[in-house]
C-alpha cells in the first residue's frame, strides 16, 4: 500500500458574476488527477504558474475542500474532516509554503513559530520543548540566537529553513513542499534542498515536491507527476521523463531548464525552439478538442502519458526511428 493515494481528484473553485453575486461558472484548478507516494519518496509535482499544484498540494494537507475524488491514506479518505481527525493526519502530514514571509506570522518570535505545532499536538514541558526547538534549528543550520528574532531580520533562505524546521517539528510522515526553494539563488537553494535531502534521511520522511523547474526536481525526485491545466500529462520515474519524454508540454518543460554549458547553448537554443514550435502547431494533437490533456495511458509499467494509446505509439516509433 502507497503511503497517499491520491484518486480522481478534482477541486473547483466557484467564478462569482453579475449583480447577484451568482456563481456562473467555474475555475477547474484540478480537474480528475491521480498519483501515488510511497513512504520514504520524493515525488515531484512539476507545471507552469497556474496549472493547479499549490492546489493540489494545499488539497493533500487537507487545506482545500475537494470537489470530487478521494486521497487515501492508512486505508481512509482523507479528504473528510473527521477521518483526519480519527487518524491524527495533521500530525503526520506537514507543509511547507510557496511564500515564506506571508506564510510566517510576522508578529511572533522564531522560537513560538517553531514551537506551535509541538503545542498543538505534543505536550511537552517549557524546557523539553525549548530543547526541541533548539534541536531544530540545528538541524536546519541556524544559530541559538534566531530563537528571539522575527521573520523580517531573516534572509528567504533563513525564512525557508525556518519553515523547513516547524514543518519536522511533529516528526511527520509526509511534507508537501510547495516551491520552497524558487524564491532563492541557486547557492542558497543547494544548501536548503541539501538541508532537505538530511532530513529525509535521517526521519524517513516523504515529500510531495511541488516546482515549475524541472531543473530542480531532477536532483530531489524518484518519480514525477507533470501538471498541465488542471490535469496530468505524463507521470514517471526520474530516468521516464528526463530520458525519454512523451508529451510536448514535457518537453517544452525539459528545454526550459537553462543550458549551463556554454559551448552547447547554441545547439540548446535551437532545440528549445524546435519544440516550441511544435507545441504551438500541433495542439490538436497533443489536446482534445477542449485544449485538454487526454486521460493518461500507461506505456510501461512505471510511464504514462495523456495521449490516445495510437498517437503514443506512434511518438515512441519516430523517436526511436531518430535515435537510430
Ligand atoms: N482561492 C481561489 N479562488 C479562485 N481561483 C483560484 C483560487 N486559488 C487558485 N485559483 C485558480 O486555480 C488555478 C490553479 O492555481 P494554483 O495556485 O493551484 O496554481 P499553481 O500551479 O500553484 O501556480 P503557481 O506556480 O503560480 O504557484 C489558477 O487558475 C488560479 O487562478
Ligand atoms: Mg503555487
Amino acid at each position: 500500500m502507497s503511503l497517499i493515494e491520491i484518486k480522481n481528484l478534482e477541486v473547483h473553485y466557484p467564478i462569482r458574476s453579475g449583480f447577484w453575486n451568482r456563481v456562473t461558472d467555474s475555475v477547474k484548478a484540478v480537474d480528475g488527477i491521480s498519483f501515488n507516494i510511497e513512504a520514504g519518496e520524493t515525488y515531484g509535482l512539476v507545471g507552469e504558474s497556474g496549472s493547479g499544484k499549490s492546489t493540489t498540494g494545499k488539497s493533500v494537507v487537507g487545506l482545500e475542500k475537494v470537489t470530487s475524488g478521494s486521497i487515501m491514506y492508512q486505508g481512509k479518505d482523507i479528504t473528510k474532516k473527521k477521518n483526519r481527525e480519527a487518524l491524527d493526519y495533521n500530525h503526520d502530514v506537514q507543509m511547507i509554503f510557496q511564500d515564506s514571509l506571508s506564510s510566517l506570522n510576522p508578529r511572533k518570535r522564531i522560537e513560538d513559530i517553531i514551537a506551535e505545532p509541538l503545542r498543538n499536538f505534543e505536550h511537552l514541558s517549557k524546557d523539553e520543548e525549548k530543547l526541541r526547538v533548539l534541536q531544530l534549528l540545528d538541524i536546519v543550520g541556524l544559530d541559538a540566537d534566531a530563537l528571539y528574532k522575527y521573520p523580517h531580520q531573516f534572509s528567504g533562505g533563513q525564512r525557508q529553513r525556518i519553515g523547513v524546521a516547524r514543518a519536522v517539528a511533529t516528526n511527520p510522515k509526509l511534507i508537501i513542499a510547495d516551491e520552497p526553494v524558487s524564491a532563492l539563488d541557486l547557492s542558497v537553494q543547494a544548501q536548503v534542498l541539501n538541508f532537505m535531502k538530511k532530513i529525509q534521511r535521517e526521519f524517513g520522511i516523504s515529500y510531495l515536491f511541488i516546482s515549475h523547474d524541472l531543473g530542480v526536481v531532477r536532483h530531489m525526485c524518484n518519480n514525477i507527476a507533470i501538471m498541465n491545466r488542471g490535469r496530468l500529462v505524463e507521470i514517471g520515474t526520474r530516468d521516464d521523463i528526463y530520458n525519454h519524454p512523451i508529451h510536448i508540454y514535457t518537453k517544452r518543460l525539459l528545454a526550459a531548464i537553462p543550458e549551463t554549458n556554454v559551448n552547447s547553448r547554441a545547439e540548446h537554443r535551437a532545440s528549445r525552439l524546435a519544440v516550441e514550435e511544435i507545441y504551438q502547431k500541433q495542439q490538436d494533437k497533443y489536446y482534445d478538442k477542449d485544449g485538454l490533456a487526454y486521460p493518461l495511458v500507461p506505456i510501461s509499467p512505471t510511464h504514462s502519458v495523456a495521449l490516445p494509446q495510437d498517437v503514443a505509439q506512434e511518438i515512441i516509433k519516430q523517436e526511436g526511428e531518430v535515435q537510430a
